[in-house]
């Protein structure tokens, strides 16, 4: 199957059509109905999207997100619309609404994800200024007014999720991750053995063709486990640090974190704000954070299970955490020859030169089950932006051509099969569409 006939304008018109379908108003749902609530990364990519149709939507995205961080800088990882039968586990099954920190009005689940949204504000503001007009104004604003609110989330990040200043964000469940059942987390919760689980239905493998597309039972209770420790300590962070059985340092949130605290610290100095060089710093330490990872054997940076003790080796996209951070060229240099070699974006009978989430050349490749082998559109469009940041046209170029290939099947899925093109998971996931807009620029 190809999608020569599918021009530009046909696939902008269709994805334009994916969001406003999953729009409820001030809030973008993650996909219609297997995720119909708002997802703290998924928003920040939706924002990118939007921003291209409409930058005040595109403000009013990130300012619904930014409305339910937590007391303590925390912004969590679902935003919950008032449909609330559809999904699980809902707000009631987080437990979160006593929790201290969440603000009045908000329901939210009591973890975080990646922090992409500052890079999703910078987008925001360089297409209000190429629009000009109301558009900048509202876009100046919007950095102006929100600024303090992404400066609390970097900070807590750099805190409570570094205490000892590694320069690694240490997570507590797969999903802050948003490699749910990425490989990379099999270790840690091999050793996680739940206690007495309240009862529970999954309603996720209800929205997609084939259950085998989403994690299996045996995963889902450990997820389900590690939200009902949290709970029982009421979200507190000092206290599930103490508790909880899952504490990993993350190297692919840390690379976002080092990427979009470079971006805040540029904004900082836009609006000649003192902590301009507090930003730089920290940039720095997760910069240098992620490139203390790399396994200089296979030349991919790694995660480290703190509960363990131990580094966690995978052949996982996570391992070019160096590439979206930024640093070191001859680091950099070295990841991008792999990124794009037979392992990865070459590697034979590919439909298209894109990187899987778990390299075919791994025993733990599964082509079409999440987070194990499919081909994500986001990812590859911040590997573009990362890229295009570095200065590597070429590579952008790739990136570019083969992604608007795959989302010329105008199915927008969560995530394609390798091999065959397949759309797999949810169908209309609002950040594949937003990509699809980000990739196509403006008309
Ligand atoms: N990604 C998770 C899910 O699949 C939740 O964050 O439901």
């Amino acid at each position: 199957m190809t999608h020569h006939d599918v021009s530009n304008e046909e696939l902008r018109n269709a994805a334009i059509e994916v969001l406003r379908r999953n729009d409820l108003g001030t809030m973008t749902t993650a996909a219609p109905d297997l995720y119909p609530h708002m997802w703290s990364w998924d928003a920040a990519f939706v924002a990118i999207g939007l921003a291209r149709v409409s930058v005040p939507r595109a403000i009013t995205e990130l300012r619904t997100l930014l409305d339910a961080q937590w007391s303590t800088g925390m912004i969590p990882h679902i935003v919950f619309s008032e449909d609330e039968k559809r999904y699980f586990p809902g707000f009631d099954r987080w437990g979160t609404a006593t929790a201290k920190a969440l603000p009045e009005g908000v329901k939210s689940s009591g973890i975080c994800q990646p922090p992409v949204h500052v890079i999703a504000l910078q987008h925001i503001l360089d297409r209000g200024r190429e629009n000009g007009g109301s558009d900048q104004a509202a876009a100046e604003e919007f950095l102006r007014e929100s600024f303090d609110g992404w400066l609390a989330w970097h900070r807590w990040l750099a805190t409570v999720r570094d205490p000892e200043g590694v320069g690694l964000v240490e997570i507590h469940h797969g999903w802050e991750s948003g490699f749910d059942n990425s490989p990379r987390w099999d270790g840690p919760y091999a050793a996680i053995h739940p206690g007495e689980l309240e009862p529970f239905t999954r309603r996720d493998v209800l929205h997609v063709a084939d259950a085998s597309e989403r994690p299996d039972d045996a995963e889902y209770a450990k997820y389900l486990w590690l939200v009902q420790q949290m709970a029982s300590v009421g979200f507190d962070d000092q206290a599930v640090q103490e508790i909880v059985d899952f504490r990993v340092r993350d190297v692919f949130f840390s690379g976002i974190m080092a990427a979009s605290t470079e971006v805040l610290a540029n904004l900082a100095a836009e609006l000649g704000r003192p902590e301009e060089a507090e930003l730089r710093g920290l940039a720095e330490r997760f910069r240098r954070g992620v490139a203390s990872t790399v396994d200089p054997e296979t030349g991919l940076a790694r995660d480290y299970d703190v509960l363990a003790g131990e580094w966690i080796s995978t052949e996982t996209v996570s391992g070019f955490a160096p590439l979206v951070a930024g640093g070191d060229a001859a680091l950099l240099s070295r990841q991008r020859e792999l990124l794009q070699g037979k392992d990865w974006m070459a590697f034979p009978g590919m439909r298209f030169a894109l990187p899987p989430s778990t390299s075919p050349a791994s025993a733990a490749f599964r082509p079409r089950t999440y987070w194990r082998g499919p081909v994500w559109p986001f990812l590859n469009l911040l590997l573009g932006w990362a890229s295009d940041r570095d200065g590597q046209a070429d590579l952008v170029k790739t990136l570019r051509s083969e992604s608007l290939q795959q989302l010329a099947d105008l199915t927008f899925a969560e995530y394609y099969e390798p091999f065959t093109a397949e759309p797999l998971g949810s169908l209309a996931q609002a950040w594949t569409a937003a990509a699809a807009l980000e990739w196509l620029g403006n008309p």
